[in-house]
């Protein structure tokens, strides 16, 4: 938890109130807030504000404030939201805040995301440069493996996906949409020499095969990014082969 002053030049509006109710570590002990509204408010000004002028032992995370480090993650009325980047609407007249599902809860919105970053780390999520590379690699933006990667590139490990998975929630050994997402960008990256024992890594009863396709890893991404997709075209990889290596 990080608790310091809101450094936004917002003005205060017509003194209207949001009220705010925010799960606490005792599930028994939900508590609400009334909370003068800014315009424009975030999700994440309103936790400052509360943590500021009326409870200061309240739990959030929260680092880079423009929507990179993915820590500021929570669910608002039930969905996986960026508190930094979800902005209180004129609408928002009564807000419901709770920690990410299927995480085990540190205090009050902060989880434990230990499960997710194992995950992550099972399947190798950086390149391993091929032997035979001398010289820089050059890829063009109009390559096919570019039109695969690009799209999947800007995951923040901010864990909405793997949070919302009901796949991952039941069964701790799915390597999760997040992971197989990266995974996809490596498989399709023609200077990654671990290509193919990868794709055998992610694509056995724990990986692309376990997804259901239930989408709520695509619907959660607060980057845009389709995990669900991914998984798809890591199916197609196991059937058919990695195009342009020889498996
Ligand atoms: Fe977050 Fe999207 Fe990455 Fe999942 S794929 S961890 S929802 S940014
Ligand atoms: Fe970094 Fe919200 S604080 S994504």
């Amino acid at each position: 938890m990080r608790a310091s002053t809101s450094a936004t030049s917002a003005r205060p509006s017509t003194g209207s109130t949001v009220r705010v109710s925010i799960a606490r570590s005792d599930p028994a002990s939900r508590t609400e807030f009334d909370v003068p509204r800014i315009e424009p408010m975030m999700v994440l000004d309103l936790l400052l504000a509360i943590q500021r002028e009326q409870d200061a032992s309240l739990g959030f995370r929260f680092s880079c404030r423009v929507g990179m480090c993915g820590t500021c993650t929570l669910r608002m009325n039930g969905r996986s939201v960026l508190a930094c980047q979800t902005r209180v609407t004129a609408d928002d007249d009564d807000l419901r805040l709770d920690p990410l599902s299927g995480l085990p809860v540190v205090r009050d919105l902060i989880v434990d995301t230990t499960p997710f970053f194992e995950e992550w780390a099972r399947i190798t999520p950086y390149l391993v440069p091929t032997t035979e590379l001398t010289e820089p690699a050059v890829i063009r933006p109009d390559s096919s493996e570019r039109q695969v990667i690009d799209p999947q590139l800007d995951c923040i490990n901010c864990g909405a996906c793997y949070s919302g998975c009901g796949i991952a929630d039941a069964r701790r050994d799915f390597i999760g949409p997040a992971a197989l997402n990266r995974a996809l960008t490596l498989i399709a990256d023609s200077r990654d020499g671990a290509r193919l024992e990868r794709l055998r890594s992610v694509t056995g009863d724990d990986g692309a095969w376990r997804c259901r396709y239930i989408h709520a890893c695509t619907a959660m991404c607060p980057k845009g990014l389709d995990p669900a997709g991914a998984i798809r075209k890591l199916r197609r990889m196991a059937l058919e082969g990695i195009p342009n290596v020889d498996a």
